[in-house]
């Protein structure tokens, strides 16, 4: 009886398969939106540059989106980063839908064949993730600033916001907290130990809550984009709030 009372109480308190289906559909919402706003080829209203099209890069002569030079980083972090992969795979694929239920394929082939092994690439898709959010930093320092003079708008703030949120996601990765931590029996015995151990402190509690700053940062990614659109558009105006 006490143990059925304690797995009771861990049962989520709605339907098993809205979990999987909210991932499927926010998901796939979430790739269609990122190709849709590549495509329109233009990110910016001054001085907000959107996440999908930083750093600006272009090459002349060459027709393409800008966004198509750089929007491949933080697609391919996303899709090989540890979390989001369980997600998809258990929702997209059923594979399996969860820990206590046996694989749906009759032969197991891990990540070792197209296109999944490409999923081991993740610790450097981190190196280049890194590079893109030092340039959204500064982006964000620019959100501030209209004609040269420093004002805080409601643009100013979603700027920032997503950008902390980004940083929490990208700081909180598991191949940076293998990167800090990782192989180590002992800190103190290690070269810079103490400088590893330091960090591994600051990456722990990201880590911990991953999976909040995977969504979080998704949904403020898209938030900034659709803000700067409306913007575009002439649908919105951004208000100054200082
Ligand atoms: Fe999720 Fe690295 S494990 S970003």
């Amino acid at each position: 009886m006490a143990d059925q009372a304690v797995s009771h109480s861990h049962a989520p308190a709605y339907p098993w398969w809205l979990q999987p289906f909210a991932t499927v559909v926010i998901l796939s919402a979430f790739v269609v939106y990122s190709i849709w706003a590549a495509l329109q080829g233009r990110g910016y209203v001054a001085p907000y540059l959107s996440p999908f099209y930083s750093p600006p890069v272009s090459f002349r002569g060459i027709p393409i989106s800008p966004a198509f030079w750089v929007v491949w980083v933080p697609a391919g972090f996303r899709a090989t980063c540890y979390y989001y992969r369980k997600a998809y795979f258990r929702s997209f694929f059923r594979d399996p839908v969860s820990c206590m239920i046996p694989e749906s394929r009759a032969q197991y082939a891990g990540e070792t064949k197209l296109p999944f092994i490409l999923n081991n690439l993740h610790r450097y898709m981190l190196y280049l993730a890194v590079i893109v959010l030092a340039f959204l930093w500064r982006d964000t320092f620019d959100a501030f600033f209209f004609n040269g003079q420093f004002g805080v708008h409601l643009g100013s703030l979603l700027f920032l916001v997503n950008v902390l949120l980004l940083s929490g996601y990208t700081f909180g990765c598991h191949a940076l907290r293998h990167l800090v931590g990782g192989n180590l029996d002992c800190f103190s015995c290690a070269r810079g130990g103490r400088v590893r151990y330091r960090f591994w402190q600051w990456v722990n509690p990201l880590n911990y809550r991953h999976a909040f700053w995977a969504w979080a940062s998704l949904f403020s990614v898209s938030f900034v984009d659709i803000y700067i659109r409306l913007l575009l558009a002439g649908a919105i105006t951004d208000p100054r709030l200082f």
